[in-house]
């Protein structure tokens, strides 16, 4: 039977509004399509914190079946119904899925990771 891992983070927002001209650190989280796409809309820090705890969600998960992944190996980009898939720039023997939720004050994500 397949193996099933899940993962949830949530992060503030302060922190985040704080980030959005710091390139290093946002070159060193994010794939340059995940800024683009950060960037365009009217409340930046929301996107960047909801991509950001989907990536920490996405290594929890990971971790459950004991692989491990880092922030720029995640990229987190939406469908053309909006909905947010997860792309590993490396080998995973995971299937993944995301979703994810921003306010004014907070971004969480949640993620399911199944061994295929
Ligand atoms: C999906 C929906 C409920 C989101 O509601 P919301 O409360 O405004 O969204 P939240 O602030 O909680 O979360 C925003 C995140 O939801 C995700 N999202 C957006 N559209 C989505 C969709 N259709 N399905 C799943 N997740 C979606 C995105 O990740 C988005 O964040 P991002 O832009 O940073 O990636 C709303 O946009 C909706 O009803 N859209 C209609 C979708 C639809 O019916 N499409 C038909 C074709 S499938």
């Amino acid at each position: 039977m397949a193996s099933i891992s899940v993962g949830v983070d949530c992060e503030e927002m302060g922190r985040f509004k704080k980030k959005i001209k710091d390139g290093a650190f946002l070159k060193r989280i994010y794939t340059s399509k995940e800024i683009k796409y950060c960037l365009s809309k009217p409340n930046p820090e929301q996107h960047l914190a909801a991509r950001f705890a989907g990536k920490e969600a996405v290594m929890k998960a990971l971790n459950g079946l004991e692989e491990k992944v880092f922030f720029h190996e995640i990229e987190i980009l939406n469908d053309r119904n909006g909905v947010p898939r997860v792309l590993l720039k490396k080998k995973s023997k995971a299937e993944l899925k995301i979703s994810l939720s921003h306010t004014s004050k907070i971004a969480i994500a949640f993620v399911i990771a199944e061994e295929m």
